[in-house]
């Protein structure tokens, strides 16, 4: 099995059947669903858990990443849910997640412990896949996705959302959208020589750009958009993938 989404769920009526598969990994047992889609295996991971009750910062994204790396899982999409503090980006719209800030303080970031193994360390020039990110923008047209733009991803440790002044901090230093789960999970993928891309579905302005959030607004525009976000996946998954013209399988530096 090469291919993977991460976050949405949603579609498994489109799949020829479905089953729930558990995989046990040294950072413990991940349970993913795993889906026929026109013949094909495709897995279904939900990032906290299929009733949603694992909290951003003790997701086990180890143990996620490594779950997929062992099913053979090459290719990843996933969708982020964001706030954005970027003024031409409002609640509803989707954006493709091109560079990312890391403010998180205390979860594992990483696979390279040291001991036996080499220090190894991770090019960042491409964290999120061109490639995938590229044939999103391609496929989203055809779902009828009006896709806004590329966006920079502020990730907080959560689970609280931000400050007023911290958000002014984020958007001073470039950032666009502002979440809490797409770190280490992007770091991860690299790690393990995945392709990963990630899109970004805007439930609300961040604190003291435009009015209140409320959670009646982030779970409505959530779920108006996973289902057609998730069949554009799949239509890139459809097509030839391969990793030539991406260094997402090259990006160890070894010392
Ligand atoms: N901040 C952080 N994470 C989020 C937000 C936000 O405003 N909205 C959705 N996830």
């Amino acid at each position: 099995m090469r291919k993977a989404i991460i976050g949405g769920t949603g579609v498994y009526d489109i799949g020829e059947g479905s089953y729930t598969k558990v995989v046990e990994t040294k950072y413990g047992n991940v349970e993913l669903d795993i889906v026929n889609i026109n013949g094909e295996e495709i897995a279904f991971l939900a990032r906290h858990g299929k009733r949603h009750s694992t909290p951003p910062h003790l997701i086990n994204y180890r143990g996620n990443m490594k779950a997929l790396e062992q099913l053979g899982i090459k290719y990843i999409y996933a969708t982020a849910a964001v706030g954005s503090c970027n003024e031409s980006y409002s609640p509803g719209d989707i954006v493709v997640i091109k560079n990312f800030i890391d403010f998180t303080k205390q979860r594992p970031v990483t696979f390279f412990e040291g001991g036996d193994e080499p220090v190894k360390h991770t090019d960042m020039r491409d964290p999120y896949c061109k490639n995938l990110s590229n044939k999103f923008y391609e496929v989203a047209k055809v779902e009828g996705i009006d896709v806004k733009g590329d966006a920079v991803y502020v990730c907080t440790e959560g689970p609280r959302f931000e400050t007023e002044y911290e958000i002014r901090m984020y958007k001073s230093l470039g950032g666009d959208v502002v979440g809490m789960t797409n770190i280490p999970e992007v770091i991860l993928a690299k790690e393990l020589g995945m392709c990963y891309a990630a899109v970004g579905i805007i439930t609300n302005w961040c604190t003291g750009i435009k009015g209140d959030i409320t959670i009646h607004d982030i779970q409505g525009t959530l779920s108006a958009n996973k289902e057609k976000i998730s069949r554009a996946f799949l239509r890139a998954f459809a097509g030839k993938l391969n990793q030539e013209h991406c260094r997402c399988n090259n990006s160890i530096i070894e010392l």
